[in-house]
């Protein structure tokens, strides 16, 4: 696999797909910038890239508050240079249903799902634009296909995510400045842990990461994975409301 990019900033960094990416993106001799609010998990991952060669800096903030997402991408920009690839995959997973629905979840799940990107965005987009040159990717889910029943709100802010990149990218068609939004299923990291909902075609962390790279690489529009899950998402997308109505808790809400 190789890169484009020199420099990349990773938000979501210390679990997960977050600290898989930058363990695989690192190996690719690409410089990583590291984020997220746990500091012990950034600095060993930062450490284990370190011993394998690669280079590694880290800024821990909360996603959920923008002055701390600031002043991590000013530290993490000035220790790296200008940051050629963006991938932010900070997320959460947080139950707002009808059975259990909160507005204050769902606000918090919003912050650092949605608007926490955004923040992310301005922080590199500028410079991407005047230097006609740089990768933004959202890691959004195949949840954002339809509202699915059991995990509302979590789709409500990948739909919107989702809709945010791909508006940005059609802006920034021939700019120099790609976008990517990538749609995995379920992979089992931390916030897949314990779910007690059906979790079909569930993938390691390891090959998630391999194929959300790739397609990166690659200056991808979109990365959806996996494959199984992809076209049984599809068929429910194009499903009248009625049947969807019908279906959906079976399918996805058991
Ligand atoms: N696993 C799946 O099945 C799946 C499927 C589709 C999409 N996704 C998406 O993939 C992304 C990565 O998720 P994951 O599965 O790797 O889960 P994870 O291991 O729980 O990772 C989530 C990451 O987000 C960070 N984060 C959460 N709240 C934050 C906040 N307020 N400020 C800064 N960072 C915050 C966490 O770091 P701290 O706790 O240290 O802050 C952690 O590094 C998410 O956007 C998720 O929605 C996952």
């Amino acid at each position: 696999m190789r890169f484009k990019a020199e420099t990349a900033i990773i938000t979501g960094a210390s679990s997960g797909l977050g600290a898989e990416m930058a363990r695989q993106l690192a190996r690719t001799g690409v410089k990583v910038g590291l984020t997220a609010r746990r500091e012990p998990e950034l600095e060993s991952l930062a450490q284990e890239i370190r011993a394998a060669g690669g280079i590694a800096f880290l800024a821990p903030a909360d996603a959920a508050d923008p002055a701390s997402t600031r002043a991590a991408f000013a530290q993490l920009t000035e220790a790296l240079g200008p940051v050629d690839l963006l991938i932010a995959n900070a997320g959460v997973g947080l139950h707002v249903t009808a059975d259990q629905f909160s507005a204050e979840k769902f606000d918090k799940m919003t912050r650092v799902n949605l608007i926490a990107v955004a923040y992310a965005i301005e922080a590199v987009l500028p410079t991407m634009r005047e230097r006609k040159s740089g990768q933004i990717v959202g890691i959004s889910s195949l949840a954002s296909y339809r509202g699915l029943p059991g995990s509302a709100g979590y789709s409500a802010t990948k739909a919107g995510l989702t809709s945010l990149l791909e508006g940005l990218r059609a802006e920034l068609a021939g700019s120099g400045v790609k976008v990517t939004a990538v749609h995995p299923g379920f992979v089992r990291t931390p916030m897949t842990a314990g779910s007690n909902h059906r979790q079909p075609f569930m993938m390691d962390p390891e090959p998630a990461a391999r194929i959300m790279l790739r397609g990166i690489a690659r200056g991808k529009r979109r990365v959806d994975f996996p494959l199984p899950m992809v076209a049984l998402l599809r068929g429910v997308q194009f499903m009248p409301g009625w049947l969807y109505d019908r279906l959906a808790n079976r399918l996805f809400n058991p």
